[in-house]
């Protein structure tokens, strides 16, 4: 099956073909102005100036991109998208002042989501997921983690895990979020996690996730959580630096992990620390905006050669978002990085935290066709029109996933 998309107003990908990509290589795009972009059975076989189209033989399906810019279908490394119910009551007590910690200690918070969760079986959990998935589609997203960790007990997070794969993302287990009522420590819930929930959910999920966070899990227990998940096969993950400086960055250096994500509280000492490692920074301004507190340091990390990405979070309690592009404008206006930037950070860099970026993340031959056709002149619209909701269709291995 062969897809044409012509006329396009521009084509845009990140440059080159490594991954992470650090420093100047940031803001390095490739951009073809009166573009074609050519799918050939799931993948990208051409992109180039109009005038250079080759003749195509056989059965070829045309898509007209007159006023559309094309850009690579963009990734969600970091989301919480399997959950039930809401937490509106939540967002109008902290619209009147009240703290995220204050009803997290109260037994809201992450735990309202878990009772909420634990309730709605498995079944309901494969439907729930399913229409986030369509709400981050029509926001462009193509690939997206999804994590569990509203589960908390065996049954629930295992179902979480096979929610997030029936609709097609990429699982975490994120067994240590929260410590679960029915414990009376976090010792020994994670006794109990590792012995009983890690070894089949080794089998569903390709990372493991944890909370680091006083109050949650301190850094000993956080590093013994995600020893044992590496020892069963697991990349690791870490939320970490949302509130305090509680050793994540460290932590996430000395194991190796693939990412950590978070980061408002981190100090220059864990920028240093990062830009010299390969652990990727994932940034996440939606939750920093919800909750009032200060923005992760994007350009002090990107300044110092750290590999950044950036995310939505997307979940019910600090983040009810699914829109890639408004981080995107986050980005450019509290982050202080450029749209060029911005753009790495949600393809290729984000590509790369969930161990894809060979093919997913630019446009360029080779790699999957997912694609976004965003309604504007300029590509860099996907940032500077706020809450624009430009995407006009998503593209998925050359078939139209959604359109407008
Ligand atoms: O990444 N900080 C911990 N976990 C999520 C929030 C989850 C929730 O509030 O339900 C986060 O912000
Ligand atoms: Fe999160």
């Amino acid at each position: 099956m062969t897809l044409l998309v012509r006329d396009l107003a521009q084509a845009v990908s990140p440059a080159g073909t490594g991954a992470p990509l650090r420093g100047p290589e940031l803001r390095e795009v490739e951009l073809v102005e009166d573009a074609y972009v050519l799918c050939r059975d799931g993948r990208i076989a051409g992109v180039g100036p109009m005038r250079a189209l080759p003749r195509l033989d056989g059965e070829v399906r045309e898509l007209d991109g007159r006023g559309l810019c094309a850009l690579p279908g963009l990734v969600d490394c970091h989301t919480h998208a399997c959950f039930a119910g809401d937490r509106v009551e939540e967002f109008d007590l902290r619209s009147g002042g009240a703290s995220y910690e204050e009803l997290h200690t109260a037994g809201g918070g992450i735990l309202s989501t878990v009772r909420a969760t634990r309730a709605a079986g498995a079944e309901a959990l494969v439907e729930v997921t399913a229409r986030h998935r369509d709400r981050m589609r029509a926001h462009g997203t193509t690939t997206w983690e999804g994590k569990s960790g509203y589960g908390l007990d065996r049954e629930t997070e295992l179902a979480q895990l096979r929610a997030v794969r029936a609709a097609g993302g990429v699982p975490t287990w994120l067994g240590a979020h929260a410590v679960p009522p029915e414990w009376e420590d976090a010792d020994a819930y994670l006794d109990f996690a590792l012995a009983e929930v890690l070894p089949d959910a080794a089998g569903l999920a390709e990372a493991a996730d944890v909370f680091l966070e006083e109050g949650t899990v301190d850094a000993a227990q956080a590093g013994r959580y995600l020893e044992a998940c590496r020892d069963a096969g697991l990349a690791l993950r870490l939320h970490a630096d949302q509130f305090t400086e509680a050793g994540g960055v460290p932590l996430a250096v000395e194991l190796g992990a693939r990412s950590v994500d978070h980061l408002e509280a981190t100090g220059e000492a864990g920028v240093r620390t990062l830009a010299a490692s390969d652990v990727t920074a994932v940034l996440l301004p939606v939750a920093a905006l919800v909750l009032g507190r200060p923005m992760p340091p994007g350009r002090a990390l990107v300044d110092a050669g750290a590999a950044v990405a950036l995310a939505t979070d997307f979940n019910p309690g600090s983040a009810f978002c699914e829109s890639l592009p408004l981080v995107c404008s986050l980005a450019c206006t509290q982050l202080r990085l450029s749209p060029a930037e911005a753009l790495a950070a949600v393809t290729v860099n984000a590509a790369h935290v969930l161990g894809r970026a060979d093919s997913v993340g630019r446009l360029a031959p080779g790699y999957a066709a997912d694609i976004v056709l965003l309604e504007a002149p300029d590509w860099r619209y996907l940032a500077y029109h706020v809450g624009g909701a430009d995407v006009a269709a998503v593209i998925e291995a050359g078939e139209i996933a959604w359109r407008r």
